[in-house]
């Protein structure tokens, strides 16, 4: 019985008909979803910390509106990713609780400092340019309410990524200052980016099961490579150079070559001993524990308005 399901299961997959919360679906495909979009979601708010320590000192009032907008935008593409998950049948709390205690991941790129503005603007180039190449593809991705969530995610990551190149182009065209702290910030957030895609699809022990489920329509390997292509042209207008002296253009392959990435490093921070991690995990707790009274309050009414509306019934 079971297999005729499974069977079933991965003709729907195959005919792109996309998988809802209330049909049957194998626990590993359910598990291995509950993973990657916690782990998602954990990375939009995390994500949210590294920028917001910026909005108080953008160098301007419309600088300070646009980064404003990107923080709150980030806010909801978490919560967006964490409702889509509670569809899986897991609770809000307990994914909560995976991300404070450590059980569960978020993108190893948040765990880095942000020390000049210029970096504001890296990482809406580089960090959400790279989120952008992993998600439009999860528009597709085979689970319907995690592909609809990432319909509007991408929409808000295109104002994120222009935003971000807007602040390096006037940068890039200001003082050698200012040249310089654009220089020393894609200097810093290159290799980390890079790392965003995960590790090369020969080390992936996700990659080979979540294409053929359709989670992945793409391989980390190759989102990375479409990243660096698109990258090295925009640099050239920012008048930057990317920090891989063995980036080259290949003839043959038709895509940039592009040299090794330090997989000591990025397992490192994977593992908690990034820069951040701990003051990034720290800052999350607190602001939970701060909030409790907000999610008092707010269960309060919503219980006094569901009895209110049961006596009404009664
Ligand atoms: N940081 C932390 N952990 C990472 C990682 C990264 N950059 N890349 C991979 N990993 C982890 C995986 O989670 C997995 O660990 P786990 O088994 O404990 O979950 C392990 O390394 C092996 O990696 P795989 O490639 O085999 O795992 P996946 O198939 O899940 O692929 C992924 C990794 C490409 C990140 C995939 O999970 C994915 O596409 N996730 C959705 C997109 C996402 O989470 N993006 C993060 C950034 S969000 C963002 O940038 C917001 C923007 O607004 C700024």
């Amino acid at each position: 019985m079971e297999n005729s399901m499974a069977d079933k299961f991965q003709q729907k997959i195959d005919d792109d008909i996309r998988i809802e919360p209330r049909d049957w679906m194998p626990e590993a495909y359910r598990k291995t979803l509950i993973r990657q979009i916690s782990q998602h979601a954990h990375s939009e708010i995390v994500g949210m910390l590294p920028e917001g320590n910026w909005i108080t000192r953008a160098p301007n009032l419309r600088r300070k509106v646009a980064l404003l907008a990107k923080v709150q935008d980030e806010a909801g593409h978490g919560l967006y990713l964490y409702s889509a998950c509670e569809t899986l049948g897991v609770s809000r709390d307990e994914l909560i609780n995976q991300l404070h205690t450590g059980k569960a991941k978020y993108s190893s790129i948040f765990n880095y400092p942000t020390i000049t503005w210029a970096d504001i603007g890296t990482i809406g180039w580089l960090v959400d340019g790279a989120a952008i190449m992993n998600q439009v593809p999860l528009c597709r991705c085979s689970y319907g309410p995690y592909a609809r969530a990432m319909v509007k995610v991408c929409k808000e990551e295109s104002f994120h990524q222009r935003q971000g190149f807007e602040i390096l182009l006037t940068l890039s065209k200001g003082t050698e200052a200012q040249r310089q702290m654009l220089q020393d910030s894609v200097n810093r957030w290159w290799w980390p980016s890079m790392m965003m895609f995960g590790p090369n699809d020969a080390d992936s022990p996700h990659s080979a099961q979540s294409m053929a489920w359709k989670i992945k329509r793409f391989s980390n390997d190759e989102l990375r490579q479409r990243f660096v292509d698109m990258c090295v042209d925009q640099a050239k207008i920012l008048n930057v150079t990317l920090p891989d002296p063995d980036l080259k253009w290949n003839e043959e392959r038709g895509h940039y070559d592009y040299g090794p990435i330090d997989w000591d490093e990025f397992w490192n921070v994977v593992k908690g001993n990034g820069p951040c991690n701990r003051d990034r995990i720290e800052t999350r707790v607190n602001a939970y524990e701060k909030g409790a009274w907000v999610r008092e309050a707010a269960s309060a009414y919503a219980e006094k308005q569901a009895s209110k509306k049961a006596i009404q019934v009664a």
